[in-house]
């Protein structure tokens, strides 16, 4: 079993720069599917995740060459299965991102019905009520959700009940060859919607308004593949600048553009830290203790709930108390959980996290609950008294390159160990 061991209190600074999003990329690589022939991906994070994206296409006959560890070569000519198995489904949910591919492109798909994770139950009835809008139609069999479209997809106007990432999605990749226009009111407006619909106008799609609220897709008869460049990852730069705010001294953060990370921004210098934006990154260092301030996780341009462990891990430690509310997820305070082996102070109430700020961490076994809250407990363990041991870092795998090897560049004792397992 791999563990991170993190020694704390050494100085950590210098420059680092973030991959391509995750959370792009995996929707950009399942949009190669409405473009047959040879597209490439630049700027690819070399990420867990990305290869079970990789194992979903091949699965269903594209064949992907990797040019080098962050260009992918996706040839989707070959394409001639739309059914994507459970136990792919099972370890990473943006498997059904190529639902909304699927439809456009064969008018039928097959995909296992996501499970829930330990953020929450994830289900997928705004991606099913919005492509039923479109024509299609679903069975659900044995786990399996069975979507057909025996009329072909039109256009309609989907209503959101809530700016869903996943099934605005969906929505646009499906809608991309239906007859007439789509219009999606209360669309996400992530930088990684913008991305996606930017990619797919390059292959001859008619997406705007990509990045408000309203999104309108014009359905045409066919894309062409192109060559397209993953968006930087606003989320593993905002773990950065964080980084920077708990440890105090300057990390130089590139690859990324400021702009997707307005609010985080904003509220980290209502906390004390110093944020100098420049073209592709920030500079962010703290001189000051961390003033404590309330979050509310929302939708962009909300602040990010994938910012939500990594900002408490730095307000556990601010001069006064806040309340951290998560309105995203139904469960995503498993950090806030663990952090407390460390000596934080947290209440958790419903949705609310009641923050006492506390003097410092000390050093403890703790455990990766997710994603986020895996690479906020390795911040804390850079500041805490001691030696600090985080395992399932099989979380942090899926979303982090190198991770531990940028932390050890910014000068971090830190160190991936595989113990002996029992
Ligand atoms: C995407 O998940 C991201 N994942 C998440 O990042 C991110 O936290 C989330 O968007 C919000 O920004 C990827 O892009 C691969 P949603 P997604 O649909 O699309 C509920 C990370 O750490 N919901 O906006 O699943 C849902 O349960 C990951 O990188 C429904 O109820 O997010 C959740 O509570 C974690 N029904 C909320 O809406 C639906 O049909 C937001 O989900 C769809 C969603």
């Amino acid at each position: 079993m791999d563990v991170i061991r993190i020694e704390g209190g050494h100085r950590v600074e210098g420059t680092v720069t973030v991959e391509g999003a995750k959370n792009s990329a995996l929707k950009l690589m399942a949009a190669t599917i409405l473009a047959p022939g040879i597209n490439t991906l630049t700027n690819v994070p070399n990420i867990a995740d990305v290869h079970v994206m990789g194992k979903v296409l091949t699965r269903l006959g594209a064949r992907i060459e990797v040019i080098d560890e962050h260009t992918l070569r996706i040839d989707t000519s070959t394409v001639d299965s739309w059914v994507t198995p459970y136990e792919l489904v099972a370890q990473m949910r943006a498997s059904t991102a190529v639902l909304g591919p699927l439809l456009a492109r064969f008018g039928k798909a097959t995909v296992a019905m996501p499970g829930g994770c330990n953020i929450g139950a994830r289900k997928i009835d705004m991606h099913i009520l919005g492509l039923q809008a479109l024509g299609v139609e679903f069975d659900l069999d044995h786990g399996d959700i069975n979507a057909t479209a025996p009329q072909g997809l039109h256009g309609t106007t989907v209503a959101l009940d809530f700016a869903s990432v996943g099934a605005t999605e969906n929505l646009v990749m499906a809608s991309v060859h239906a007859n007439g226009l789509t219009v999606i009111e209360n669309a996400a407006r992530e930088p990684e919607i913008v991305d996606l619909a930017n990619m797919l106008n390059e292959m001859g799609a008619k997406v705007r308004g990509a990045g408000s609220p309203i999104i309108e897709i014009e359905g045409v008869s066919e894309l062409r593949p192109v060559t397209h460049r993953v968006v930087g990852d606003r989320i593993e730069a905002g773990t950065f600048v964080a980084t920077a705010g708990l440890v105090g001294y300057p990390i130089e953060v590139l690859g990324f553009d400021p702009a997707h990370l307005g609010l985080v921004l904003r509220k980290y210098e209502q906390m004390g830290i110093t944020i100098e934006r420049k073209e592709r990154g920030v500079l962010a260092w703290r001189e000051k203790p961390i003033a404590s301030v309330d979050i509310q996780t929302l939708p962009f341009p909300g602040f990010p709930t994938d910012m939500q462990a990594q900002t408490m891990c730095l307000l556990a430690l601010g001069t006064k108390s806040c309340v951290v509310t998560e309105n995203v997820f139904e469960n995503r305070f498993m950090f806030a959980s663990e952090i407390q082996r460390m000596g934080a102070d947290i209440r958790i109430e419903g949705h609310h996290a009641i923050v006492h700020g506390v003097g410092g961490f000390s050093g403890a076994q703790v455990k990766s609950p997710d994603l986020r809250g895996g690479a906020a407990l390795v911040m804390a363990g850079l500041v805490a008294d001691g030696v600090t041991t985080v395992s399932d870092i099989y979380h942090i795998d899926r979303g982090y390159e190198r991770f531990v090897e940028k932390l050890q560049s910014l000068g971090a004792h830190v160190q991936r160990v595989t113990l002996p397992s029992k």
